[in-house]
């Protein structure tokens, strides 16, 4: 089965032009041999290359004196991720927009229209990103990676919360492989430095009783966020803001298709087991800390006891009863 449209995705022949002008960084190309190679007039080359330029892809030159980049541009552009990706089924069809609604409604259709296991959605800019609890996800162009991975898992829905910790996993290995540093997991979806988010997880599914149909795996990540907006500035961070210089969102991705791939097949050859026991392992929030639960009619504090086998936290409360956190946000009490 070939890969079908979605309205709105990136034409394939500006696809073709980023990959073109990666492959031939630092030369000059005339606009005639470009339009030549992608199947356009040189005057749809010009209006592309300005839309380029508009995202921050370098590109001198012009249609008389030919066009240059200086380095290969960090657009997370389907012939550009998938000449770096090793085989395997998650990233395997990839479908990428300059703007979407939000990457997980597109996943979500695709899911509908029987996209198969691992296809990957990517924006490079969202006007309606979702966060958990019906927040919002602020998804500004270019500087961010908003991406959602469709998943069919033989699972049954009460594990879906384990898909969760899957991508945390694959993306704390990611960022610790790219920049050297260990995020934090905090149970069951955020990746932080000290108490500072940096990348939020929402997974949503179509499922039946006792079978998941779908899921769709939506990561959210501040990559080259100079500085954030005042009201967020305690509580997320970015990775340009943490490390000091700007993170290729290409090597990201690259490397969490990579990391999801291997943790989702360690899942599913060893059970839920194997990703409990990981995330115990590298998570401060899974045993002994102290944290305050807000849900929607209650808020308490309490000390974590570990993980269920099904991937729910659980919580020693501070009137003495040990629950399972069912729902709510979680964060470090002071
Ligand atoms: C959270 O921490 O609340 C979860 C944030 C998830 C944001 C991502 S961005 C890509 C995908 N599309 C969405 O609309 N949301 C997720």
């Amino acid at each position: 089965m070939t890969q079908t449209t979605f309205p709105g995705t990136t034409d394939r022949r500006i696809d073709a032009l980023l990959a073109l002008l990666s492959d031939n960084a630092m030369i000059v190309i005339s606009g005639a041999k470009i339009a030549r190679e992608i199947g356009v007039t040189r005057g749809t080359v010009w209006r592309w290359i300005q839309k380029l330029r508009a995202l921050g892809v370098r590109v001198k030159g012009h249609p008389r004196t030919g066009y240059q980049i200086e380095r290969v541009p960090d657009i997370l552009a389907p012939k550009i991720l998938r000449r770096r990706l090793q085989p395997g089924l998650i990233g395997k069809r990839i479908y990428h927009f300059f703007k979407i609604d939000s990457t997980n409604t597109v996943a979500m259709a695709l899911g509908e229209r029987n996209e198969p296991h691992g296809t990957v959605v990517i924006a490079e800019e969202q006007t309606a990103g979702r966060g958990r609890a019906g927040h919002v996800w602020h998804s500004e162009k270019t500087n961010g990676i908003y991406m959602t991975v469709l998943l069919r898992p033989p699972l049954s829905p009460q594990q879906a919360p384990l898909i969760t910790l899957t991508a945390g996993l694959a993306m704390r290995e990611a960022i610790l492989e790219q920049t050297g540093l260990t995020p934090d997991l905090r149970w069951p979806n955020d990746l932080l430095f000290g108490r500072k988010k940096f990348c939020g997880i929402l997974t949503e599914m179509n499922a039946e009783q006792d079978r998941i149909h779908y899921v769709a795996v939506g990561i959210g990540v501040n990559v080259n966020h100079e500085r954030i907006p005042d009201g967020l500035a305690a509580i997320a961070t970015s990775l340009q803001i943490e490390t000091k210089r700007a993170q290729s969102r290409v090597e990201i991705v690259v490397r969490l298709l990579r990391h999801l791939e291997s943790y989702y097949n360690l899942f599913l050859d060893e059970g839920p087991d194997a990703i409990v026991a990981r995330f115990s392992k590298v998570s401060s929030y899974a045993r002994g800390k102290r944290v305050r639960i807000t849900a929607l009619n209650e808020s308490y504090t309490g000390t974590t006891e570990g993980l269920e086998p099904t991937g729910m936290l659980r919580v020693r409360r501070d009137d003495g009863r040990t629950l399972p956190v069912i729902a709510g946000t979680l964060i470090e009490a002071d």
